[in-house]
């Protein structure tokens, strides 16, 4: 059974996908020449035609974010490429920008031109080195062959694309904070109103867009509305990248319609590693409310996900098997939360690190019942209460796994240990525990 449709990863088995020449002899940097013969607001309103929703995790419309930048208002205008993918599973963009960075400058010029900004950022974490060298490569290639610089392919229409390498901070993935970054500052989030589109890079309209969303732009001008909309479901159109990753036979990214079920990826991946069952898995990285088995047929759309329950987020989908203990995959992902903290807002600061206590103790089996609750209340605490959504994020898993797996936590206690730790095992064997 073939559900996928390579559209971003069509030549990524290429030996030199990579290159400018690979990029162009598969058909690459056309788009942007149909682009700029077309009026900047007709650029726009196909892809707000096309339904191309963002990928980096909202799925905000991207047509409706670039048709907020005012025009006519004679300030600079800037886009930015969030490419500091940084959530726990989330593992797309980085394959994307490395088997073929040319498809996102050709995104990068097509939007900066449908927004009428002289100025790009592709904004990249810094740990992934081999990543930067890559892109950085492309855009001197892309400069050198008149796709970047001035009067681009004769046509009128100036870019300047600069590669901005950050220190390794999740939050600076969050597009206010990556902007502050961007400037200079430390990266925090920012109040808003006002809205980037508004006052965003130097206080200036500023366009922030996912790299797996801007590399889509090529295909959908190229090949057209209709095309791209007869793929995905009613309100979550295309083809997307589906991270598969954890325990399963063949981890990796599948691109296929907006809507497949996992039970169709798993089915096209190899499924779960052989002798054992799924257990539990994220839908879209750490952040989004964990499923179990009984959400194998779920749409993997934005409104499928969302009604039961979760969110499509970055379509990480991280498995875990029955070896999997939940409490300690919840505490794994809650240090992570804590330690990536900015620090602005209390509910976030101090709330993730009582949640990282606490979990801890239920790991450990210490604690009682009323530690379930606790945990619970710190979460209420923090979800809605706190200045961005990473401490959405962190509570997320912590709420979805007391309400699928209340028990195992609850075993824990009676245990006095983890039941999945093998020393503990043998400690309740030589007991007679069961
Ligand atoms: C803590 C946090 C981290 C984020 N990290 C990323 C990221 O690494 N990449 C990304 O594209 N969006 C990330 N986002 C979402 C961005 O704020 C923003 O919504 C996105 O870049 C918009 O692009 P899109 O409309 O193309 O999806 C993050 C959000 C939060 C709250
Ligand atoms: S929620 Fe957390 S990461 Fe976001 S601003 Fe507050 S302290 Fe910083």
């Amino acid at each position: 059974m073939s559900k996928l449709t390579p559209v971003l990863s069509a030549n990524w088995d290429q030996a030199d996908s990579f290159t400018i020449d690979g990029y162009k002899r598969s058909g690459g940097y056309t788009a942007v020449a149909k682009a700029l013969a077309m009026n900047p607001d007709e650029v726009i309103q196909l892809v707000k035609d096309s339904g191309l929703r963002g990928r980096g995790g909202a799925g905000f419309p991207t047509g409706s974010k670039w048709g907020f930048i005012p025009q006519g208002d004679n300030k600079d205008h800037y886009f930015v490429v969030n490419a500091d993918e940084s959530e726990p599973g989330t593992c797309k963009d980085t394959p994307l920008m490395m088997a073929n960075p040319h498809v996102l400058i050709e995104g990068v010029i097509i939007g900066s031109y449908a927004i009428r900004a002289n100025y790009a950022f592709i904004y990249i974490r810094g740990e992934v080195t081999h990543v930067v060298r890559r892109v950085q490569q492309a855009i001197e290639d892309a400069y050198k062959a008149g796709l970047l610089g001035k009067n681009i392919l004769g046509k009128g229409f100036d870019l300047e694309l600069v590669l901005h390498v950050g220190a390794g901070a999740y939050i600076c993935g969050e597009e206010t904070a990556l902007l502050d970054s961007l400037e200079g500052f430390r990266g925090q989030p920012r109040l808003r109103p006002p809205f980037p589109a508004i006052a965003g890079l130097y206080a200036k309209p500023t366009v922030v867009n996912n790299v797996e969303s801007v590399a889509s732009v090529p295909a959908i001008v190229n090949q057209g509305v209709a095309w791209f909309t007869s793929m995905g479901t009613e309100k979550s159109k295309g083809f997307t990248l589906y991270s598969l990753s954890g325990h399963v036979n063949n981890p990796g990214q599948f691109e296929a319609p907006l809507g497949i079920t996992l039970r169709q990826l798993l089915e096209i991946s190899g499924g779960v590693r052989k002798g054992h069952k799924l257990k539990f898995w994220t839908p879209g990285g750490s952040s989004t409310p964990i499923f179990t088995d009984a959400h194998l047929d779920v749409p993997l759309d934005y409104e499928g996900v969302a009604a039961a329950g979760s969110m499509l987020g970055t379509k990480a989908l991280q498995i875990f098997d029955e070896t999997t203990c939940i409490v300690r995959a919840v505490l794994r992902w809650t240090e992570f939360y804590k330690h990536e903290s900015c620090g602005k807002c209390t509910p976030c600061r101090e709330g993730t690190w009582w949640l990282v206590q606490v979990l801890k103790d239920l790991e450990a089996g210490k604690g009682s019942e009323a530690d379930l609750d606790k945990l619970l209340d710190l979460c209420d605490n923090i979800m809605g209460r706190s200045f961005c959504a990473l401490a959405d994020g962190a509570a997320s898993p912590i709420i979805s796994s007391l309400k699928y797996f209340r028990q195992e936590y609850l075993d824990h206690l009676s245990a006095g240990a983890c039941p999945f730790d093998p020393m503990a095992a043998t400690l309740f064997e030589s007991a007679g525990v069961k």
